[in-house]
């Protein structure tokens, strides 16, 4: 990787978020973004770029006019889509959204046919197996996005609960994305203590509820979703791939016979490194783990049978 250029297709909370992010890490040589909104990729690289002054490595960060100029990326982040809204069906807005994707992933292929992709639109687990499908690119290259933010958020329970270890608590969100994930705080530690010490079971069913409804938790005070974790979290997975640091993150990936499954997208520990999610590391599920993954699976797979039933595929 010797330009270290990442691309984000779709500028809106998350993805400019994710580029301010990136940008005072200073971990990339380039930074490209791109919208379909008139204006917002322009003026948010403007306003990025002029913020680049005072970061401790300086990082270009320019607008694509089009698609075309997100080329020759080591890395493409996706956050293009449309949230719900008023009477869309959960049917409607995964047609629109996976429409959406498709002609992004068209250009990615066309234009940075090399890079990493790091999927972040929703519903998360469904988009990262379409750019699977759409591509037929090796597994490694698609990553979705989504322990890496339900962890923080975990994490930043398992805080608010005991009132010490901040910065020094484990995370490990598994399963989909959404309202069936599945939080595992009795699996890792504050410091070198396991939370099995430190947490009663009643206080770890608060973190796990706590967590799955972090984004909602976020929505009711602001109104709108969270933006700082979720790039934050991009940033830290772009920052992982570049330097090829092999960090254990949890991230939605196509499974081929991992956990028991295959052809579906999900989240699981992966090593990210250059080759992107370069290994799944496959952890002991108890009995109860194990059936609420399948819950998860199956509702991942809903998604995408809705698709089949639509012909997306075809
Ligand atoms: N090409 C490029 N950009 C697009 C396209 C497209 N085909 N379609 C939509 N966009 C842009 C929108 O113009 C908007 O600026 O995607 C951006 C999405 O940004 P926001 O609406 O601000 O949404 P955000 O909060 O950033 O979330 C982005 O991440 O967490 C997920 O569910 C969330 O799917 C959503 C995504």
């Amino acid at each position: 990787m010797t330009k270290r250029k990442v691309g984000i297709i779709g500028a809106g909370a998350v993805g400019a978020t994710a580029a301010y992010s990136l940008s005072m890490m200073g971990v990339c040589g380039e930074i490209v973004l791109f919208d379909i909104a008139e204006g917002v990729a322009k003026g948010k690289a403007i306003d990025i770029g002029q913020s680049v002054h005072y970061a401790p490595v300086s990082t270009i960060v320019t607008a694509a006019e089009s698609p075309a100029d997100v080329n020759d990326c080591d890395i493409v982040v996706i956050t293009a889509g449309v949230p719900r809204k008023g009477d869309m069906t959960r049917e409607d807005l995964l047609m629109i959204n996976a429409k959406i994707m498709k002609s992004v992933v068209e250009d990615v292929m066309k234009y940075s046919p090399d890079a990493v992709i790091i999927c972040v639109s929703n519903p998360l687990d469904v988009m990262s197996y379409v750019i699977h499908r759409m591509t037929g690119w090796e597994r490694n290259r698609i990553i979705g996005m989504a322990g890496a933010l339900d962890g923080a958020r975990m994490a930043y329970q398992i805080y608010n609960k005991l009132g010490y270890g901040a910065g020094q608590t484990g995370t490990l969100v598994i399963g989909d994305h959404g309202q069936h994930m599945i939080p595992l705080p009795h699996k890792v530690q504050v410091g070198s203590v396991n939370t099995l010490e430190l947490l009663s079971k009643e206080e770890m069913e608060e973190i796990i509820e706590r967590t799955r409804n972090g984004g909602a938790e976020i929505v009711k005070h602001l109104g709108t979703s969270g933006y700082y974790a979720p790039g934050r979290a991009i940033a830290y997975m772009v920052e992982a791939i570049l330097n090829d640091s092999k960090v254990v993150v949890a991230s939605s990936v196509l499974l081929e016979g991992e956990y028991g499954y295959s052809d579906v997208s999900v989240g699981v520990p992966v090593v990210l490194g250059k080759h992107g999610a370069e290994k799944i590391i496959e952890i002991e599920l108890d009995d109860a783990t194990r059936e609420k993954f399948k819950t998860s699976v199956e509702s991942i797979r809903e998604g995408i049978d809705i698709l089949k039933a639509n012909k997306f595929f075809d």
